[in-house]
């Protein structure tokens, strides 16, 4: 993708990269939206707690198509889960080096991947229980309850490593998943 060039007032420069795609920043902001349904708004004796949940499921399947099918930032391969990766990528922000990364970052992309794992789990349980087999089985529920949870822990884990991220790099992610771009100071190392 290109990048473009602005130059504020004042400032050394802003290079403003498109990096998320359209469908990536609809996945995530519906992603949010049905996660906030099912856990604080439908009621799981419902059929709507069910509906919701198949709409969370169509929609970390249809990512994973997209990582890998989709354009550059959004593939697998800008983002691969790797935890040495992981582990540089923290030593280097302790140690104020921060490379900036225009996909996720090694960290981030752990998280990204355990949030995708645990809505398949909480889909899986769910269905699971409305099945014959499955039905009235308290682990089956106790799982569903219990990667609720964890959704939750991560989920606010993912937000303290945006805005920390965002601190330390200078870059705006926020607005990135919002409008598409990064804007990364100029002379700024990418990878
Ligand atoms: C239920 C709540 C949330 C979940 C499950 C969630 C999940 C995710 C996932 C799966 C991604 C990867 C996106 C992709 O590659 O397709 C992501 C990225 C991101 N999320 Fe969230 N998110 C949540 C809430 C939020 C909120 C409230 C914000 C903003 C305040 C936010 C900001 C971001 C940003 C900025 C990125 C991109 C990070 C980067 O540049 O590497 N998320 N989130
Ligand atoms: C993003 C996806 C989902 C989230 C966040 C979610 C969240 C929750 C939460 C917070 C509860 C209450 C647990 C408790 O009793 O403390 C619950 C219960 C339940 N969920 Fe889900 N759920 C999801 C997907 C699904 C799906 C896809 C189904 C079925 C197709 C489902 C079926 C159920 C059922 C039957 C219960 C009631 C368990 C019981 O108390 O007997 N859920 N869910």
């Amino acid at each position: 993708m290109d990048a473009t060039s602005t130059r504020g007032a004042g400032d050394a420069g802003i290079q403003v990269i498109p990096v998320w795609d359209p469908l990536v920043r609809m996945i995530h902001w519906s992603l949010v939206a049905v996660i906030v349904l099912n856990g604080f708004v439908t009621d799981p004796e419902n059929r709507l707690h069910e509906y919701v949940g198949y709409a969370a499921l169509g929609l970390v399947v249809l990512r994973l198509v997209w990582g890998l099918i989709g354009p550059r930032h959004a593939r697998f391969t800008a983002f691969p889960p790797n935890p040495v990766a992981a582990l540089r990528h923290i030593r280097d922000t302790v140690s104020g080096r921060n490379l900036l990364h225009l996909s996720h970052n090694p960290l981030g992309a752990l998280m990204v991947y355990n949030i995708w794992a645990t809505v398949l789990v909480l889909c899986a349980t769910g269905i699971m229980m409305g099945t014959i087999r499955f039905f009235g089985l308290d682990w089956v529920k106790e799982v569903h309850e219990v990667a609720f949870s964890w959704l939750m822990a991560s989920v606010a884990l993912h937000l303290i490593g945006v805005f920390a991220e965002t601190w330390m790099s200078g870059v705006p992610l926020v607005r990135a998943m919002i409008d598409g771009r990064k804007r990364v100071p100029a002379g700024r190392e990418t990878e």
